[in-house]
């Protein structure tokens, strides 16, 4: 099985990309790269985004880029995809030059998420800096960081990512109120714990959250701080997860769904002695729901 190598990048649709630029550069310490007619880049490392807000009405998750590493590997997912009557179409020209990457191609997931499968996303012309997250982002090896993708129907999705190379890393089932159980499936494609991940939630977003991992926990903590004074809206407070030990908090984006800001999260470093268990917790600790405004 052909695997593609990281989640490279995430695009946002989002109606107001002053206040994306504020939230993104000011409160959560992304680097802000080339800003073009189509709308702002976010850098996390060396490349030349990994964030990409395009102007447009929906305030939502416009698509998710995944980096396939060369050119026979993009063949082979794109053979793979095609072969289990997913259609995949060249990118073009211009969404290429766009996206900054040398090649391109289009699929579209069993919920109509839009799944963009490149190589070799640009580098960009200056050095990361943030003076914000000193101690930079994790990407390397691991890519941008993970999505959580809201689904009605879990098991075509996992179905679908698996003819991209996602492997399960785990479950998390909880009852969250009488009645309403919240199952998750995780997976990775890389050494990152987990890369997608999957749950019937009830969300008006295709995306619940998008995770960004700073290299160190004061730099969380800080950003904590920051996100509290300015009165950004936090949708949960700092805590951890039982799976991925992710030390993180969430606060919600100009465009509705969250971003999960955090450090120390584990790494699948042995795909062959992993033992796929279940958790009955979401989190260990923390993670306590903000009522708005809170
Ligand atoms: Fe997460």
């Amino acid at each position: 099985m052909h695997s593609v190598k990281e989640l490279g990048y995430i695009v946002i649709e989002a109606s107001n990309l002053d206040a994306w630029k504020t939230f993104a550069v000011d409160l959560l310490g992304l680097m802000p790269g080339e800003q073009t007619t189509h709308g702002l880049a976010l850098r996390f490392d060396e490349r030349a985004h990994r964030m990409l807000i395009e102007a447009g009405p929906a305030d939502d998750m416009a698509a998710i880029g995944y980096d396939c590493g060369d050119d026979a590997n993009l063949d082979a997912i794109t053979a793979q995809l095609r072969g289990h009557g997913f259609a995949v179409e060249e990118g073009g020209a211009e969404l290429t030059a766009r996206r900054k990457v040398r090649r391109l191609l289009v699929s579209r997931d069993p919920d109509g998420n839009r799944v963009e499968l490149y190589v070799d996303l640009a580098r960009a012309a200056t050095p990361f800096h943030s003076s914000l997250i000193p101690s930079g982002f994790v990407t390397g090896s691991g890519g941008a960081g993970h999505a959580f993708l809201p689904t009605p129907a879990r098991q075509p999705m996992l179905d679908f990512y698996a003819l991209l190379g996602f492997r399960l890393s785990d479950y998390i089932q909880q009852e969250i109120a009488p009645g309403m159980l919240v199952d998750a499936a995780f997976t990775h494609c890389n050494p990152r714990h987990h890369t997608l991940a999957f749950a019937a939630l009830p969300s008006p977003k295709k995306m619940h959250h998008f995770m960004i991992e700073a290299s160190a926990r004061v730099d969380v903590g800080r950003a904590y701080d920051r996100v509290q004074n300015a009165k950004a809206p936090l949708a949960m407070s700092i805590g951890m997860h039982p799976n991925d030990l992710m030390f993180s908090f969430y606060v919600t984006t100009p465009s509705g769904f969250a971003i999960e800001l955090g450090a120390d999260g584990r790494q699948i470093l042995d795909e062959d002695s992993w033992q796929v268990v279940t958790y009955d917790c979401l989190s260990t600790w923390g993670h306590r729901p903000m009522a708005p405004g809170a």
